[in-house]
């Protein structure tokens, strides 16, 4: 039966083959690429402090979970992924416990962060099966360091990967969006992820600056508690804070008022408590970190060279992650550096969708990648 597979995986590969040659533009790692497309799996891996994403070449964003995992502490063994783990909390003996791997950005717990990786890995490559062990790129957030990045690579390595590559959440973003990367013209992208913020600047495929900051979508849920405990004197919980966030929230005033019920415990008579808010309480809750981030962006600004930073007034600068959907956030950042911003499309799979472009490309994404303890890829 394998051996029927190999005939017919073979007789696909010289077709493919012929074709490419006939065209003027192939290339030989082109031609490679293509045929190792057919028996072995491309995926894409978005890493996030809130959410993990997995794409696979041809299918497309498979996976799209919570990142948490369910951890067994007497085998160390992963019982479950996402939705799954989450659901399991408070419903399962003691020694399963669900853990996040990624927090602030940061991974927090590097054998649990790889067997997240493998267990991802292993889900998409049972799904698809393929010959040959995958082909496997991780997207991270900018400014990891070399040790994570060993952590990363080693697990995905373990997990069967044939080639792992790594690449950093804003330059997947923008590959995602299919920004002019590659170009001698400034692109200016924002992930506000959950954990972490990037701010970066990429011109030639390559990075030229770049701020990591640990105000995202976690910081603003954390805010919005605090400000319902200091101005209500009401405990509510992150969860009621991030909905309250996405549905009420809105960082820019406008006429017409947007409002919510919230439920929390009365901190005075300890009783459960229905009170309803306002948008303006959650720009209110959120303005600190909102300046802050709007100071870190500045900053970006003020330390890139003036030539790339003029190719950007004209095209404005892009918005993706979670946090881009926060409402009226795209014009707050305009009005405070008086520069167009746009958000990506659906700038919550951006990352993974970029995985996907560059393992497509891999040997014209070659800059874009993360270099292996500060030497560049090596592209096979
Ligand atoms: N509609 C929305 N409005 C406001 N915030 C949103 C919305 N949808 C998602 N978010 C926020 O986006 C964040 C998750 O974004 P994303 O999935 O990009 O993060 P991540 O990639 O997991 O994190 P990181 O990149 O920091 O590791 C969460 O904090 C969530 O509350
Ligand atoms: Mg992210």
């Amino acid at each position: 039966m394998r051996a029927l597979f190999l005939c017919l995986d073979f007789s696909v590969i010289f077709a493919t083959m012929t074709s490419t040659m006939a065209s003027p533009l192939s290339t030989v790692g082109k031609i490679k690429d293509r045929m190792f497309r057919l028996i072995s799996n491309d995926i894409g891996i978005d890493l996030g402090t809130a959410n993990t994403l997995v794409y696979l070449a041809g299918k497309g964003v498979v996976i799209d979970e919570p990142s948490v995992v369910a951890l067994n502490k007497k085998t160390s063994r992963v019982v479950a992924v996402g939705s799954a783990a989450k659901e399991m909390l408070g419903r399962t003996p003691a020694h399963i416990q669900a853990e996040r791997p990624i927090i602030d950005g940061v991974i927090s717990n590097f054998e649990v962060a790889g067997e997240m990786i493998a267990y991802l890995i292993n889900k998409a490559e049972k799904e698809y099966p393929k010959l040959l062990g995958p082909r496997v790129i991780v997207g991270v957030p900018s400014g990891i360091t070399n040790v994570e990045t060993r952590a990363v690579r080693d697990a995905a390595t373990d997990a069967g990967a044939r080639e792992v590559y790594i690449v950093e959440e804003p330059m997947a973003a923008a590959i995602g969006d299919r920004l002019p990367v590659q170009q001698a013209k400034g692109t200016i992208i924002i992930d506000i992820g959950g954990g972490t913020t990037d701010i970066a600047v990429i011109s030639l495929g390559g990075i030229v600056n770049s701020k990591n900051l640990k105000i995202a979508g976690d910081k603003f849920n954390q805010d919005i508690v605090a400000y319902m405990r200091d101005t209500y004197k009401v405990l509510i919980g992150e969860k009621t804070a991030e909905d309250l966030k996405m549905n009420v929230g809105r960082i820019i005033e406008k006429q017409e008022k947007k409002k919510g019920k919230m439920r929390g415990r009365d901190l005075i008579t300890g009783l459960p408590k229905e009170i309803t808010v306002t948008d303006k309480d959650i720009r209110s809750a959120m303005q600190n970190s909102v300046d802050t981030l709007l100071d870190s962006v500045k900053a970006v600004i003020e330390t890139t060279p003036p030539e790339i930073i003029s190719d950007t007034i004209g095209s404005g600068i892009y918005l993706s992650g979670g946090g881009a959907l926060i409402d009226g956030l795209d014009k707050v950042i305009s009005d405070a550096i008086k520069v167009p911003v746009h958000v990506v499309a659906d700038p919550l799979t951006a990352v993974a969708r970029g995985t996907g472009v560059i393992l497509e490309n891999l040997s014209e994404y070659e800059e874009a990648l993360v270099s292996y303890d500060n030497e560049l890829p090596i592209i096979q």
